[in-house]
């Protein structure tokens, strides 16, 4: 029997990947593996207000409001997820939706909001579920909220649960699946807790290329089976890295995950450059300062110009300075966001 109505509401946060995901199979199966940090402070909430259609129409029925204002241009990509999810949530066609959502960053900051934003819709869908099924598992409905998360955008199946994710079939983390996030099974170093993720926001545009033209180009790329290879090997390189907190390596797979996502782009068919001229300023002044320094700070980039910086909490307030006298500058109006290793997302 099916509720009347109701209301369910969740934040769920961005996520930065330590080994990349970029290509896909049918089906949004990842060609390899990646683990992220999950984030806490860019975040997504959205609230549902669900209420049951006298007569259903066979057709998804929804408003949305997204910052207080309806959005059109978003319509078809929940349609989209609608029908991807239909097969695994029977009540979907039988309930009018009211969406409200909201992103904690700038709306055009060149930050995808697709992982957060897919990640607190499919939470809210579960909660619905879970009004119906009130017996179900914490851990069922968070595996099943990231395997919905992951059929609106891959990598927002990462950002169900904190603070280390693992997605995709691997040799070395048997619990680790193609079809939803698990919370990374093993211990994590303490240098890692409260790692800091300072976002430069060097190129605020809309995206010169959207993630769907990008996985596209992994297909049938020359060099797609050898980086295949690469992300297995170094999430297996990671494994013992976050064990025991071997900063300096972690430092050498982060910085070359991201460095080969920009170089498959940039080999392609077409082929594409996703960093900006500031974007190199910003990893060469990083690379010098950790020599000068002996800093631990390193970078890492998504599939745009912006500049995700990364260093422990032991040195926050020496790397804080440094980004403010010497990086903001390459910032897009000075912009950029504070962020830090979060929990997973939360119910509100
Ligand atoms: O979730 P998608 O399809 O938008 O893919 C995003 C992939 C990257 O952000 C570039 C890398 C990653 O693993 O998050």
């Amino acid at each position: 029997e099916l509720k009347d109505e109701g209301k369910v509401g969740y934040k769920a946060p961005s996520n930065i990947a330590l080994v990349k995901y970029w290509g896909k199979k049918e089906g949004q199966i990842p060609a390899n593996p990646s683990i992220s940090f999950t984030l806490s402070a860019c975040a997504t909430t959205t609230s549902i207000t669900f209420k049951k259609l006298s007569k259903p129409t066979g057709q998804y029925s929804f408003d949305l409001l997204f910052e207080g204002k309806p959005k059109p241009s978003f319509h078809p990509k929940i349609e989209t997820f609608f029908k991807r999810i239909d097969p695994f949530l029977p009540f979907l066609k039988h309930y009018h939706f009211n969406i409200e959502t909201s992103n904690s960053f700038p709306h055009s900051s060149g930050i995808a909001s697709s992982a957060s934003g897919m990640a607190a819709m499919a939470l809210c869908l579960m909660e619905i579920e879970r009004m119906h099924l009130p017996a179900m598992e914490e851990d069922l409905f968070l595996s099943k909220a990231s395997f919905l998360a992951r059929l609106g955008s891959g990598s927002a199946c990462r950002s169900v649960e904190g603070p280390l994710v693992a997605w995709g079939n691997h040799e070395d983390i048997l619990e680790s699946t193609n079809l939803y996030g698990i919370k990374y099974p093993f211990d994590m170093h303490p240098i890692f807790n409260n790692y800091h993720d300072t976002i430069l926001l060097v190129d605020k545009g809309q995206k010169q290329v959207s993630s769907t033209v990008g996985h596209d180009l992994v297909n049938g790329h020359p060099f797609s089976e050898q980086r295949f290879q690469q992300a297995h090997s170094n999430l297996t390189r990671l494994k013992t890295i976050l064990k025991e907190g071997n900063v300096k390596e972690f430092i050498k797979v982060v910085e070359s995950e991201a460095l080969t996502l920009h170089a498959i782009m940039m080999t392609g068919d077409p082929y594409f450059i996703l960093m900006k001229p500031n974007t190199l300023e910003i990893i060469n002044k990083i690379w010098k300062f950790r020599e000068k320094s002996g800093s631990h700070v390193c970078f890492t980039l998504d599939a745009g110009a912006n500049v995700h910086v990364l260093y422990p909490q032991n040195e926050k307030e020496k790397v804080n300075q440094f980004i403010v006298n010497e990086l903001v500058a390459y910032c897009e109006n000075r912009q950029y966001i504070c962020d830090q290793i979060g929990g997973g997302a939360v119910k509100m």
